[in-house]
């Protein structure tokens, strides 16, 4: 029987803040695989996300198949916008939710995940941020526009180079990546579609680099719209959930754990020809040039 034995590989997946999105989804699937699963939580929300952790808030989501419940090896508070200690402002080190926490940036993450376990095999990169997300491109600021790309897209290249060097070969990263790159969707702003464009350029020019470095593939799995809070915040998820339901070629909601097997493929030795690619999971969505629940479509022949 072919199947997807992780055992004795250890997995780094930064951007798990809750239960509901894609990384904890990915997290999930790597630990039914036998991964060893650590996690990088994004600082303001480490304390929180901990404590309803330690609580037991999410022990129903943790469950495994076998009864067992997914054990995180450790959390370790990560913000992927600093790359040094020395790269943080002062507003940010003093803020209430920074002041009582040290060694986030990504350089100080590498370095404590090195001290405490050795070596990694699989690095996802699971979060996207744009503070002006909810502004049209035509009215994003400069400064917005970069922020989106620094936490959004280059935080991915950061993490390659400062993880690439623990990683052993053989190993994988995977980012998540959003239609939005490649076709316009209205409402996807503030510089987040440009974020994923350049994602999805980076993902190719890393295989290369990365491939030839330190023998890991990177790839890029462009996902399907999920009601996770970051996708929340952005405001119109649920309408998205519904257009992609009635218009792609699978008319079912595509589940997060969906993208989770499908990110354990591409990390696991049976992608191990894979690399440089963009992985849809979106129920076929992307392949669609016609809304077919369009007015203008009606009465529709071609609704299969
Ligand atoms: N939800 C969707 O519809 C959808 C679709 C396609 C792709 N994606 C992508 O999936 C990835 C995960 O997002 P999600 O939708 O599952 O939401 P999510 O809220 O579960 O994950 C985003 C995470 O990023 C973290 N984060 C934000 N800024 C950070 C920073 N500077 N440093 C470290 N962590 C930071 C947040 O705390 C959060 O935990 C993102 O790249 C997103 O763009 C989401």
């Amino acid at each position: 029987m072919l199947k997807i034995d992780l055992r004795g590989k250890r997995a780094f997946i930064a951007g798990v803040g809750d239960d509901q999105g894609y990384g904890w989804a990915i997290a999930k699937a790597l630990a039914e695989c036998g991964a060893e699963i650590l996690i990088g939580t994004w600082t303001p929300i480490m304390k929180i996300f901990s404590g309803s952790l330690a609580a037991g808030k999410f022990d129903e989501s943790r469950q495994l198949s076998d009864g067992s419940l997914m054990n995180f090896a450790k959390i370790y508070p990560l913000d992927a916008t600093y790359d040094t200690p020395a790269d943080v402002p002062l507003e940010v080190k003093e803020h209430k939710r920074y002041k009582d926490v040290s060694g986030y940036t990504i350089s100080e993450v590498a370095k404590a995940v090195e001290n405490d376990f050795g070596k990694i095999d699989i690095l996802v990169h699971s979060l996207a941020n744009a503070p002006e997300v909810h502004k049209p491109l035509l009215e994003t600021s400069r400064n917005g526009y970069l922020a989106s790309l620094s936490s959004s897209s280059y935080s991915l290249i950061s993490l390659l180079a400062h993880f690439g060097s623990i990683m052993n070969s053989g190993g994988a990263a995977l980012s998540l990546t959003f239609i939005a790159s490649e076709r316009v969707i209205p409402g996807y702003g503030g510089g987040m579609s440009s974020a994923k464009a350049a994602l999805e350029s980076d993902t190719r020019v890393l295989a290369w680099e990365a491939g030839r470095k330190w023998g890991l593939r990177v790839n890029t799995i462009s996902a399907g719209p999920l009601r996770s809070r970051a996708a929340r915040a952005i405001g119109f998820i649920d309408l998205m959930i519904a257009y992609a339901e009635v218009n792609a070629p699978l008319t079912k909601e595509l589940t997060a754990s969906e993208v989770g097997n499908a990110a354990a493929y591409l990390l696991s030795p049976l992608a191990s020809a894979v690399t440089g690619t963009c992985l849809y999971v979106d129920n076929g969505l992307h392949a669609m040039g016609l809304a077919v629940d369009s007015p203008c479509m009606q009465p529709a022949a071609m609704t299969g």
